[in-house]
């Protein structure tokens, strides 16, 4: 651990990290005019962009939370499971998934999926990072934060095996 905090490079700042969040809450505040918003967070790691997202949100909205695992290290393993539901009917309801970063696209379809079922009248999808060269399924992301390169990242909630999550900017570990 200590020598892959040696490589640690900083990909995005706490600044440009917020200036990119300001806008995309404009971007959800102008497309649900109107309209009542439940957001689910994916834990762990959408927490940190989700509450300054939300701060940013001037719509009336809910948050809730949903936990999927899939991940092990710094593989995807393409078996999402469910942790943690929802408690909520979100039927008839606006929804959007916040979540940390889309991958090879797994998780968020398992996701899109199964919300799916339980008929909201809208759903649609945050992610702060996309790779998107590393998907293996196409899902529809509605809103992005940044596109970015095949790196591995952590801090502002992304970890390696639960460690990192903590650091306020974006890093990337340099092979
Ligand atoms: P996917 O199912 O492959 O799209 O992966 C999504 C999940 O993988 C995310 O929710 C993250 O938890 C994790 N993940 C993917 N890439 C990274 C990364 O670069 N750093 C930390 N976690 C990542
Ligand atoms: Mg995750």
């Amino acid at each position: 651990m200590e020598e892959v905090i040696k490589n640690l490079k900083v990909m995005y700042t706490e600044e440009q990290i917020q200036e990119r969040i300001k806008e995309l809450a404009k971007e959800i505040d102008n497309d649900y005019i109107g309209k009542e918003l439940i957001i689910i967070s994916v834990l762990k790691g959408a927490i940190f962009f989700t509450v300054d997202l939300v701060k940013r949100i001037n719509i009336p909205m809910s948050i809730e939370m949903m936990q999927v695992s899939s991940y092990q290290g710094t593989q995807s393993t393409g078996n999402v499971i469910l942790k943690r539901g929802l408690d909520i009917d979100i039927s008839g309801k606006d929804v959007l998934i916040v979540e940390d970063i889309i991958d090879t696209g797994y998780t968020l379809q398992y996701l899109k999926e199964y919300l799916q079922t339980l008929n909201p009248n809208s759903l649609k999808i945050a992610v702060l990072a996309d790779k998107k060269e590393r998907r293996k399924i196409d899902v529809k992301i509605d809103y992005t934060g940044f596109e970015i390169e095949n790196k591995f990242i952590v801090g502002y909630g992304f970890d390696i095996d639960q460690k990192y999550r903590n650091l306020p900017y974006i890093g990337y570990i340099e092979e």
